[in-house]
């Protein structure tokens, strides 16, 4: 791959919502090319605190009522939205795949170290999903994230900071818009 064809993928990647997932089933042969490519994130004292829960099948149902119980109860009545309990359902059932994004926190650098290298392991993943025309993004709902050991059991130390969509797309990709770079760097050569 020459740095062309390198930059036209880091511009390619999307966030793809569950709305514009095709059927089709994102497979573990793809999941493992995915993982792999997450797996390959730097880290400060190779710490590799990404770990990856995939949630498929009958566990998406349950993973569908678990987010709906923890909107309705951390929501005051007054502001419950059916409509947004049926967009948290309808996301659910387009994802072929649901990856919890935790982080595991080994104690030996400062947490925002770990955070940045699992969100590197993110960027990984999510340029292999672009190769293979797999659609996802990132969601962050601070109330579903913070109670996810209510969903799946956690280890000593890791949490949940992010639930990353996934399913198959046979739809060519929006493209993204980016303020310009060079507003964004200083040179310094005195
Ligand atoms: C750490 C992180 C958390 C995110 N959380 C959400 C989220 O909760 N909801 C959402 O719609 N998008 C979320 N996104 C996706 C961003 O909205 C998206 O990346 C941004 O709009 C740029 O679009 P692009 O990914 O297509 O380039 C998140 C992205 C990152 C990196």
């Amino acid at each position: 791959m020459n740095s062309e064809e390198l930059l036209a993928l880091v511009k390619k990647r999307r966030s793809v919502f569950p709305a514009q997932y095709a059927k089709g089933e994102v497979t573990r042969e793809e999941l493992a090319q995915v993982f792999e490519a997450a797996n390959w994130a730097p880290t400060h004292k190779k710490t590799e605190p990404w770990r990856f829960v995939v949630i498929e099948g009958p566990a998406k149902d349950r993973f569908r009522e678990f987010i709906k119980r923890v909107y309705v109860q951390s929501t005051p009545p007054e502001q419950l939205s059916d409509r947004k309990i049926n967009a948290m359902m309808e996301k659910c059932d387009k994802s072929d795949k649901i990856v919890l994004i935790n982080l595991l926190d080994t104690y030996k650098v400062p947490e925002w170290e770990e955070l940045a290298a699992t969100a590197m392991a993110v960027q990984n993943m999510w340029l292999m999903c672009t190769a293979l025309n797999i659609g996802g993004y990132w969601s962050s709902p601070l109330n579903i994230i913070s109670n996810m050991d209510e969903f799946t059991p956690m280890e000593e130390g890791e949490k949940c900071v992010g639930i990353f969509y996934m399913g198959k797309i046979d739809t060519p990709l929006m493209e993204g818009a980016r303020k310009p770079v060079q507003e964004k760097i200083r040179y310094i050569d005195l």
